[in-house]
């Protein structure tokens, strides 16, 4: 395609190659980390999800062969030929990434080509063409994962996916090549060797795991330039670590959004809110967060209030506030045509709204009837935007909930055609349809972050790689049902592994009629799940905690207590996460790598790296199969139970059991169950530690500050290391590390489980004594 590769030039950390048609670029961005550039569509790179590089110097060799050059880096070998055909190997030469160079192959699919073809835009050889095409070797034993929010297993090999952001509000099924958001970054892991591939362009792209042909995998764009990396591992950590040193860190986020957050569609009017509250605060079921859906505005018209439901939101939102809770609301992108209200006024006045292919303002039918599309893609848009993010926050809103930012459109799809302004560029939504959500979201982020400088709560529905830096994601609009349930699992781990560390399905299920049973297996799952939101349609039958019967309201109980007592476990993967990148919900695989059998299991999954959850996914069921990797011994949570890692065991599971393992030699911090984080002033940590094999030393490292302002990135934290070395006798060191945060425990409780036999123990080298296996340690 590009013809005979003619010469390079090297130019600090970039290799500017001169191929017969055209130039591509190779960029070494750090050992292990490189990005391919073909300048197609734009000379530069126009990334929405990169904000900004960080090069490191890379010492890099480079020998010229016969019409090939082979680029060294510590890492890897990188093989480049004519046609800017590029093999990668690892540096011992085992094979990573080849591109395949031979014919597409397209699987047979018997029956009325042309109508397949009209149907689905394939080609009558049966495969669909694209400007950008980039296929590569499909290896034996390689497993695929990523791609953010995808139906589907957790493998995702002999799977094809589209990144169009759609709300489809049919059930979501196995069948669905597209959803909300589009994560267009893969990850691949063979022989215990783990790369990444994240392509950098936000048209219309594609990604097939070898269901085209089981000879190559591609992934492809209907326009655009080539702008991929390559991200090498070799563990999957690694390579999760890069893509989010890319793309961005999901950061610490204010500790009540880890509470449990309580959903409808819609709770209106104001007397039923506060209805909901008060059974949460009667019941003692824990609750920091409720949500305010499109009926708490005047006729869907975003930034204002109904004021016969919601008279006087402030004073409503201050009694909320006062018994504990916090209030999110939502804002939609599409603006109310109506020349009385003024946002309407002020954007059209301003030119702040998406043109057809005219000049006209563009216009579909959202919520509110006829609506504009806000221009976020444009920096006025979003400054203006940002702005009015005050008018929620001066109301007393905690944070803010995107939806339909797709962006979704009644009226059949907005035309590829309807123009925005990208700062003085003229773009076409064919182009930015993809990021419409992204931009959004960055906007609403940036109006909270101004408004009251804490961390921004805000929640998306459509999203690109990046918007993890900016908002939380749920996965949209699923179903009340188990199949649901159980897709959320492999969903959520994916999502996890594509930087969207912070995120949660509708607990319950949106759509449908939610049963007892499945809302108290769900809330099991959701206990540790980072977004933990119960949330349905108008017009199904009720799914808060206690709405079915009081059995499944004690278990709903029980678990949100759970969740509550994890919340400083929860909150130091949090804070851990912003570093290292590393999800809250992981599949097994990603602790587990060297063992294969972590691969392709869907249905259990590990919050943080201390905690295996095996939940049961399925009506009636009373007993799990679990597996319970290799490398250490296991805990049953509820029992104590021990059991060896490598092996698969059954485990009763009644309606009240989720089956939870704790690794051996592990320590986890954990809090005590109030009603809404902050409501008692608790100067006790308490460390539970899991004591495993013999001559063992484990530690780990807690974390705590203000819980909600920016100052701990001026250091305004404390931190605490918590050493066990666990050989004849047990010693504990418990070391402050860092104390500048005001509010400090002044006692530990040492909870010591799974100690098989009588020692002496230790703490900071004096002798202390066991109470019903609980030490109390005065700082
Ligand atoms: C969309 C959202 C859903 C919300 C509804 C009404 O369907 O996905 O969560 O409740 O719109 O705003």
């Amino acid at each position: 395609m590009f013809g005979k590769l003619k010469g390079y030039e090297v130019n600090k950390n970039e290799i500017t190659i001169e191929y017969e048609k055209i130039k591509t670029t190779i960029s070494i961005i750090n050992e292990g980390v490189i990005n391919f550039f073909v300048p197609l569509h734009r000379k530069e790179r126009n990334s929405k999800a990169v904000e900004k590089i960080n090069y490191t110097n890379v010492d890099f060799s480079i020998e010229e062969e016969e019409s090939s050059i082979i680029l060294k880096t510590t890492k890897l070998i990188i093989e480049i030929k004519d046609n800017f055909i590029v093999n990668i190997y690892d540096k011992d030469r085992n094979i990573l990434c080849r591109d395949y160079s031979g014919e597409r192959e397209p699987f047979v699919r018997h029956g009325n080509n042309l109508f397949l073809a009209e149907e689905e835009g394939h080609s009558l050889n049966g495969h669909k063409d694209y400007k950008i095409f980039i296929p590569k070797i499909m290896e034996d034993n390689m497993y695929f994962y990523g791609l953010g929010e995808r139906t589907g297993s957790l493998n995702k090999k002999g799977y094809h996916y589209k990144n169009w952001n759609t709300d489809d509000p049919s059930p979501h099924g196995e069948t669905f090549e597209k959803l909300y958001k589009s994560i267009p970054f893969l990850i691949s892991l063979k022989d215990n060797n783990a790369f990444g591939i994240f392509f950098d362009n936000h048209f219309e792209t594609h990604f097939d795991m070898g269901k085209e042909n089981s000879n190559y995998y591609y992934f492809s764009a209907v326009d655009g330039n080539i702008d991929y990396y390559f991200l090498y591992g070799p563990e999957v950590k690694d390579v999760v670590n890069e893509y989010t040193n890319l793309t961005g860190k999901t950061p610490l986020p204010q500790m009540w959004t880890l509470g449990y957050q309580q959903c409808r569609w819609s709770y209106s009017p104001k007397e039923r809110v506060l209805e909901i509250a008060k059974a949460f605060r009667e019941k003692n079921i824990p609750c920091d967060t409720l949500y305010l859906d499109i009926d708490y505005m005047d006729g869907f018209r975003v930034f204002t209030w109904d004021n016969k439901s919601f008279e006087n939101p402030k004073a409503f939102i201050d009694e909320l506030n006062k018994m504990g809770f916090k209030v999110v609301t939502i804002i939609d992108p599409g603006v109310k045509i109506d020349k009385d209200y003024s946002i309407y006024s002020q954007g059209l006045k301003n030119d702040y709204f998406a043109k057809d292919n005219d000049g006209i303002v563009y216009k579909n039918r959202v919520w509110p009837g006829e609506s504009v599309y806000p221009d976020f893609m444009n920096s006025r848009v979003r400054k203006w935007w940002a702005d009015n993010q005050k008018i929620m926050i001066d109301t007393g809103v905690s944070g803010i909930w995107n939806d339909m930012n797709e962006p979704a459109s009644f009226n059949g799809p907005l035309p590829n055609d309807v123009i925005f302004n990208e700062d003085g560029l003229e773009v076409t939504h064919r182009e930015v349809h993809n990021v419409y959500g992204h931009m959004m979201s960055k906007a609403t982020y940036e109006g909270i972050k101004e408004a009251t400088n804490k961390r921004p709560f805000v929640i998306t529905r459509a999203c690109f790689s990046g918007t993890q830096k900016y908002s939380t994601v749920w996965t949209g609009d699923n179903q009340s049902t188990w199949e649901h349930l159980r897709m959320s699992i492999p969903m959520l781990m994916n999502l996890g592994l594509s930087g969207m560390s912070f995120c949660g399905t509708d607990v319950g299920g949106f759509g449908h009629d939610c049963t007892g049973e499945l809302l108290s297996r769900w809330v099991q799952v959701g206990t540790f799940t980072p977004l933990f939101r119960n949330h349905s349609a108008m017009g199904t039958r009720d799914q808060e905690p206690w709405a079915f019967n009081i059995e499944t309201e004690e278990i709903n109980k029980k678990y949100i207590n759970l969740r509550y007592k994890l919340i400083p476990y929860l909150y130091d993967l949090m804070w851990k996460g912003e570093s290292t990148g590393a999800p809250i919900i992981r599949p097994l695989l990603f602790e587990y790598q060297y063992d294969k059998n972590t691969y392709e299991i869907n249905d259990e999954f590990l919050c943080g790296d201390s905690i295996l959850v095996a939940p049961v996914l399925e009506q009636g069921m009373k007993q799990k199969l679990v597996y319970l990797p290799k490398g250490n011994s296991w805990i049953d949570y509820w029992t104590g139970e021990n059991y060896n890692g490598g092996q698969y065991i059954i485990k009763n599971s009644p309606l009240d059991i989720c089956p939870i393992f704790i690794k051996e030699s592990s320590i986890i911090p954990m809090g005590i169950s109030q009603n809404y984080i902050g409501e008692v002033n608790n100067d006790e940590l308490i460390l539970n530690v899991y004591l495993g094999e013999d001559g063992r030393e484990f530690n780990y490292t807690h974390y705590n500050d203000d819980g909600e302002s920016f100052d701990y990135k001026e250091g305004v934290y404390n931190q605490y290391e918590i050493k066990v070395s666990n050989k004849d006798t047990i010693n504990i060191y418990f070391t402050v590390i860092k104390n500048h945060y005001i509010n400090k425990y002044s006692k530990v409780k040492f909870i010591l489980n799974n100690l098989k036999e009588e020692k002496k123990i230790y703490i900071n080298g004096k002798k202390v004594t066991l109470n019903n296996n609980i030490i109390e340690f005065n700082i």
